[in-house]
C-alpha cells in the first residue's frame, strides 16, 4: 500500500529552471498523495509521526525522463553503427524488429529492456515498440509489471521498408486502434500514436493516424529531420508539403495533440516557428546523432529560441540507456560546437540535467522537479564516502552524471511510491 504521507530525508538537488540547481541540504521532503507538498529544514509539526525514509548523506534527485527510445532495438545496443541512418535501418534494425512478431521473443527481450531502463533510473519514457501489434501488447504488459510511466507506440509503417516488417495501411490502423482501446484507460502505461517517420508512411496512413490522435485525444511521437538524405527523400515523396514538419502538421500529427519529435536537427526558420507555435517538444538524442552520423542538433540555438527540448537515449541509435550518458554527450557536443562558433555557449551541467528531468518531464505533466505539487519521482544516489566528505552537492551530482551508473542508484520513487 502507498502511504498517503511520506517524508524523505536527504540532500535534494533539482532544476526548477534550466539555468541553475536548487539545493536543499539535509532537508525533509514531504510527499502527500504522490506529490511534493514542500521541502523543509525540519519536519513540520503537522507531519510529525508520519512515515520517514531517511537517506542520510545521500543525494536525492528527480528520476530521468527519456523522451525517445526504441525498446525493440535494445538487443543491438553498441552494434552495427558504421553506417548512416538509412543504411543502418536496412542493414541491422528492421531485421531485429521483425523478431518481435513472436510473442515469446518479445516478452523476453522487452523484459531485459525494461529491467535495465528502470535500473538506470529512467522512470518515464516515450517508447517505440515495433510494427507488430501482438509484440507491442507484450511491451505494454511488461512495463505495467515494472510499474513505470510510459507512452508506448506500435510503430506504423506501410511502405518503403522490407515486406517482412510493413503492414497494409488498414492493418496498421486496425492494430493501433486495438491497442488504444485496450490500454487507453491505463494509469501508467498509455498508448501514443507512432508513425515511424514520414518516408515509411503513405499519405493514407498519416491521415488515418492523425484522425486517431484527434478522436482519442492521444499524444504523437515520430522522427523529424534527422538526416540530410532522409530530408531529401521526404521532399521527393511529399511534393505538396512545404517542408518535413508540414507533412505531419497537415495530418494532425504536429501539436494538434501533445507531440514529441525526435531529432529535428535541420529545421529551417519556418519549421522552428511551427515547432514553437504548436508547442511540439523535441527530443535531443546526442549519442545517436554521433553514432549514425546524422549531424548535431543545435541545442543552444533552439533553447535560445524558447523551444522545448528533452533528452532521448534513442536506443539503439544511441548505445547507452542511462540518461545521464545523454546528458554528458549533449554537453560534449555543445562544447565541440562552441569550438567553431564562440557565440554558441556550451550547455552547462545544470542545463543538461534540466533537459533530462523537468525539460522532458513536461510531456508527462508536472514531473521532473521537486517543486510543490509536482509528482514525486526520484532517485537516491549513493556515492563513495571519500567523495561525499570532500565535495559539494553540486560536484557530487556532476560526478554521478559523468561517471555514475545503476550500481549507485539505491532507491527509486515514482509518484511517491518506492519501486
Ligand atoms: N528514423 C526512422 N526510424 C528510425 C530509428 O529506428 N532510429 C532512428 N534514430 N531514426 C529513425
Ligand atoms: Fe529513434
Amino acid at each position: 500500500m502507498v502511504e498517503p504521507v511520506l517524508i524523505v530525508k536527504g540532500h535534494f538537488i533539482h532544476t526548477p529552471t534550466a539555468d541553475a540547481y536548487e539545493v536543499h541540504e539535509n532537508s525533509c521532503l514531504v510527499c502527500v498523495d504522490g506529490r511534493v507538498e514542500g521541502i523543509y529544514p525540519v519536519i513540520p509539526d503537522r507531519f510529525k509521526g508520519c512515515l520517514v525514509h531517511d537517506y542520510g548523506n545521500r543525494l536525492v534527485i528527480p528520476s530521468f525522463v527519456d523522451l525517445h527510445l526504441h525498446a525493440a532495438q535494445f538487443l543491438q545496443c553498441g552494434m552495427g553503427m558504421t553506417s548512416q541512418l538509412l543504411d543502418w535501418l536496412g542493414d541491422y534494425t528492421f531485421d531485429l524488429e521483425r523478431q518481435f512478431q513472436n510473442r515469446e521473443f518479445a516478452r523476453k527481450a522487452y523484459t531485459l529492456f525494461a529491467e535495465k531502463l528502470v535500473a538506470c533510473g529512467t522512470l518515464r519514457a516515450c517508447i517505440f515498440a515495433s510494427s507488430s501489434t501482438q509484440g507491442t501488447e507484450e511491451l505494454f504488459e511488461v512495463l505495467k509489471e515494472k510499474k513505470i510511466c510510459a507512452y508506448v507506440g506500435k510503430v506504423n509503417m506501410d511502405r518503403n521498408a522490407p515486406e517482412f516488417i510493413i503492414e497494409t495501411t488498414q492493418a496498421s490502423l486496425d492494430g493501433t486502434r486495438y491497442l488504444i482501446e485496450k490500454y487507453q484507460d491505463e494509469q501508467r502505461v498509455k498508448p501514443i500514436i507512432t508513425p515511424r517517420f514520414a518516408p515509411t508512411s503513405s499519405p493514407g496512413l498519416l491521415k488515418g493516424l492523425g484522425a486517431l490522435a484527434v478522436k482519442y485525444r492521444l499524444p504523437v511521437q515520430s522522427h523529424l529531420s534527422e538526416n540530410l538524405d532522409e530530408i531529401q527523400w521526404v521532399q521527393a515523396l511529399f511534393k505538396r508539403s512545404k517542408n518535413y514538419s508540414d507533412v505531419y502538421f497537415k495530418n494532425n500529427l504536429f501539436g494538434q495533440t501533445p507531440t514529441v519529435m525526435a531529432h529535428g536537427i535541420y529545421l529551417g526558420e519556418g519549421e522552428r516557428d511551427l515547432v514553437k507555435k504548436m508547442d511540439v517538444m523535441l527530443a535531443h538524442c546526442p549519442d545517436s546523432n554521433i553514432n549514425v552520423r546524422s549531424g548535431i542538433m543545435p541545442a543552444r540555438t533552439y533553447l535560445d529560441l524558447g523551444l522545448r527540448i528533452g533528452l532521448g537515449s534513442d536506443i539503439a541509435g544511441g548505445h547507452k540507456i542511462g540518461l545521464n550518458e545523454a546528458m554528458v554527450r549533449a554537453i560534449q557536443l555543445s562544447k565541440l560546437v562552441n569550438l567553431t562558433d564562440k557565440t554558441l555557449k556550451p550547455l552547462t551541467v545544470a542545463e543538461a540535467f534540466y533537459m533530462g528531468t523537468k525539460g522532458g518531464g513536461h510531456f508527462f505533466g508536472k514531473t521532473g522537479s521537486f517543486e510543490t505539487d509536482f509528482l514525486f519521482d526520484a532517485l537516491v544516489i549513493e556515492d563513495d564516502a571519500m567523495i561525499a566528505q570532500r565535495y559539494s552537492l553540486e560536484d557530487r551530482l556532476e560526478k554521478f552524471i559523468h561517471v555514475g551508473d545503476d550500481r549507485q542508484i539505491c532507491a527509486r520513487y515514482l509518484e511517491g511510491e518506492k519501486l
